[in-house]
């Protein structure tokens, strides 16, 4: 998908810039948003989800402008997967009804084909013994699964995901992260703000590094990596690699 920002700034009621006239234009399949706490990740993936207006600058998405008026924005969320930290699930439901439901009431689709959906990608994501449970009754790795399986079950055109992995022990990481490379070397484009920097450098094409509400760097993401061009990103993944074997 093409992605375009236009002087986009972000600030909130407290005067804070959060998002400092970003400017960015690319064909993006897989993007990487990586960056210290606070830089402003979340705010620009929100925006893009059509979640949260800029206070100033246009955000195109294929040459289409993200809507302004809620009625539009509810339709251009539908087209999207959306998939956060944690604690996204419905604490009520199963993980089987957290798929069928939406899929019924967001999506319109038969009670009966909502279902069959929503058994296929618990099948696939090895949660077919568990589709009767609720998030509880469910490992934070499982909770993520379910939470992947409910972001796609509609076919969204691509897929942002802020943070999926970072409440999770180390174990359940990877079981995310895979699902995470299979859906992208299926031809699923996303989105994915991380901090593991291992997924960003391998997995994903491209990389943005976001430090105090800029984008500082961007580019493949071998290359940003290996060859920081700012102290900033240089710093920033210094303190990373302090505790690494
Ligand atoms: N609704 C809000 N009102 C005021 N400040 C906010 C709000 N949301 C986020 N912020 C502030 O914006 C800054 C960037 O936040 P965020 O986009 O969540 O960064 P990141 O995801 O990179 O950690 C933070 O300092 C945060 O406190
Ligand atoms: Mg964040």
């Amino acid at each position: 998908m093409k992605i375009e920002f236009q002087q986009l700034s972000r600030q909130f009621e407290d005067g804070r810039i959060v998002l400092d006239s970003i400017n960015f234009s690319d064909e993006i399949r897989t993007l990487a948003i990586i960056g210290p706490s606070g830089g402003g990740k979340s705010t620009l993936l929100r925006i893009l989800g059509g979640l949260l207006l800029p206070t100033s600058g246009e955000v195109f998405v294929n040459g289409s402008p993200i809507p302004q008026n809620e009625e539009q924005l509810q339709r251009y969320r539908k087209e999207i997967g959306f998939v956060f930290q944690q604690g996204g699930l419905f604490r009520h439901m199963t993980a089987l009804e957290n798929i069928q439901i939406p899929l019924v009431q967001v999506h319109h689709y038969s009670e009966r084909s909502a279902k069959e959906r929503a058994l296929e990608l618990l099948e696939r994501f090895g949660l077919k013994e568990d589709s009767h449970k609720r998030p509880f009754q469910l490992s934070g790795g499982q909770q993520q699964r379910v939470a992947i399986a409910r972001a796609i079950a509609a076919r969204p055109r691509f897929l942002l995901l802020d943070e999926p992995t970072s409440a999770l022990d180390p174990e359940y990481t990877t079981e995310v992260l895979d699902i995470v490379n299979e859906l992208k070397n299926e031809g699923m484009e996303l989105i994915i703000v991380t901090h593991e920097m291992g997924f960003a450098r391998h997995a994903c094409e491209k990389a943005a590094f976001l430090c105090q509400g800029r984008l500082m760097e961007y580019g493949d993401s071998h290359t940003l990596f290996t060859h920081p061009q700012t102290p900033q990103l240089e710093q920033f993944l210094g303190r990373l690699l302090e505790w690494n074997i």
